[in-house]
């Protein structure tokens, strides 16, 4: 299903379309919703059903209408609360749930009613916030199912924002969308499975982004590596018959200043190595390549939005497998920056990769800041669950940058403590370094082994262990599978980017 954003000016009155939604706040008639221009008959239906209160505008409400309205035969109402907390998320949320409920209209022509009473709720421009939760919310992963796949091949969906107060623009809307599409591209790298997708498939992606906007694309080889003396990305490596890539792909605008590093660990399947993980739900460890998934995505969105900012984005890229070749606990390895570390858990393999990325980067790229994504932890789910993604760093203003780019773009971030102690159990007993620690907090523990390949440079990172997938009550995220999180997150941080202090 292609969503096709068009910004129509007609009354509502005039507007002739297969559905129409409507986004109702919480306790107010037609008019306190701000539609009091709706057509009669759809008027009625609504002001009925709030007066019977069968619906109620209440957050993650709807209802469908069908009425003999030739020109509109079909409305849906959506609640988004109460009018005073109305905000840029509870729209996109409210459109979201929309989204997901288009393919049940059978409709080809749908419109939504833009009112000042939601641009008035949020900096964003409303409009565009709404486009992204629909284009969000109306995402499928299809690719492997015969039948769904061949009705989805011919659906294309024509979406007018009703805007007859004038109160957005095309190029606002077509924004919503670019960062909704940049999401999904990312939600369909995290669910194709990892026979389809394996480091060099990833690499294959960003060589397309580099072609289509004019970017810098290296990919780095096994041998590269060597020479390079990536020891912790090739001794995961070892395991898997597929050769691991260092992907580089490098955005650059001429007014540009500074340059912020992306890093997303890639493991395109994560089987645990020697240190195997227990068969249930194994499965999942196709998604261990988000982080990749968020900064490729990110990096499409910024092809098409011109930030004025040099982006450099690196994914180390690799399976994680059990081979007869594959390391062994007690292996000692030399990492990118000279550091010995004594491999405890072949399963800790994103900290070995993510370290070589990180030392890599500092060190070619001299970034004024780095951002690294990584599914990292099952720990993080047991601290944060699903919804909120956990953030480890060395610079708070770096991380008051990060935080607010997730409220802005919904893509939460809670920093977690990083006191030095927490550090102390990855202190080698045979090397440097060892890769797991001792006792609880393994997110922390996680982060702070990575602290030693950033050579003291602005650094953020984000475990998406937890939000990357099967994420549960937002409404333009699937009900499971990989949820997208990081692109507009990372789109945001450097669309807003501000020197730091
Ligand atoms: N890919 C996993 C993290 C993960 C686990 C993501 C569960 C989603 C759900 C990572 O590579 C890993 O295996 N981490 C280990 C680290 C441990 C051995 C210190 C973990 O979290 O168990
Ligand atoms: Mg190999
Ligand atoms: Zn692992």
């Amino acid at each position: 299903m292609e969503l096709k954003i068009e910004n129509n000016n007609i009354p509502l009155k005039n507007q002739k379309l297969e559905a129409l939604v409507v986004f109702v706040a919480e306790d107010t008639d037609v008019n306190g919703s701000g539609l009091k221009d709706l057509p009669d008959e759809l008027n009625k239906q609504l002001s009925t059903s709030l007066k019977l209160r069968i619906f109620n505008g209440k957050k993650g409400s709807s209802q469908h209408f069908v009425s003999g309205y030739t020109k509109i035969p079909q409305m849906l109402a959506i609640g988004v609360g109460k009018k005073n907390e109305l905000d840029a998320e509870t729209l996109r949320r409210a459109a979201g749930k929309a989204g997901k409920m288009l393919p049940a209209l059978k409709a080809n022509t749908v419109g939504f009613v833009l009112t000042s009473l939601l641009q008035n709720t949020t900096e964003t421009d409303a409009g565009q916030v709404l486009v992204e939760g629909l284009t969000l919310g109306a995402y499928e992963f299809n690719t492997y199912k015969k039948q769904e796949n061949n009705k989805s091949n011919t659906k294309f969906i024509k979406i007018h924002c009703c805007d007859p107060e004038k109160l957005t623009s095309l190029n606002a809307l077509k924004n919503g969308k670019i960062l909704a599409d940049g999401t999904n591209m990312a939600r369909t790298l995290g669910n194709t499975p990892a026979n389809d997708l394996k480091p060099k498939d990833l690499a294959a992606e960003a060589k397309k982004i580099a072609k289509q906007y004019k970017m810098e694309c290296t990919v780095l080889e096994e041998k590269d590596m060597k020479k390079l003396g990536m020891g912790m990305l090739l001794g995961v490596s070892r395991g898997s018959r597929e050769p691991a890539k260092l992907i580089v792909l490098e955005y650059s605008h001429q007014k540009a200043k500074q340059t912020v590093a992306l890093v997303g660990k890639g493991v395109t399947f994560d089987s645990g190595g020697i240190s195997l993980k227990p068969g249930k739900n194994m499965d999942e460890m196709k998604f261990d390549m988000c982080g990749a998934a968020a900064v490729l995505g990110a990096m499409k969105v910024i092809g098409e939005i011109n930030p004025k900012l040099n982006v450099v984005a690196v994914i180390p890229t690799t399976e994680n497998m059990p081979d007869g070749d594959a390391q062994r606990p007690g292996d000692i390895v030399t990492a990118h920056n000279g550091k010995r570390v004594e491999i405890l858990n072949t399963d800790a393999e994103g900290r070995l990769i993510l370290g070589d990325a990180l030392s890599y980067v500092v060190k070619e790229f001299k970034p004024d800041a780095v951002v690294d994504l990584a599914t990292l932890t099952g720990a993080v789910i047991t601290a944060l669950g699903h919804l909120t993604t956990g953030a480890i760093t060395n610079n708070d203003d770096l991380m008051e940058q990060v935080r607010k780019a997730g409220i802005n773009s919904g893509d939460r971030v809670w920093q977690l403590p990083s006191f030095p102690e927490y550090g102390e159990s990855i202190k080698g007993k045979y090397a440097d370094l060892q890769n797991i620690g001792v006792g609880d907090s393994g997110t922390i523990i996680g982060g702070l082994f990575l602290e030693h390949f950033i050579d003291g440079t602005p650094w953020v990172h984000l475990d998406i262990a937890g939000t990357s997938w099967n994420v549960k009550h937002i409404g333009y995220h699937p009900n499971s599978g990989a949820t997208g999180v990081g692109v507009r997150l990372l789109v945001d941080l450097v669309q807003n980017w501000k020197t730091l202090k």
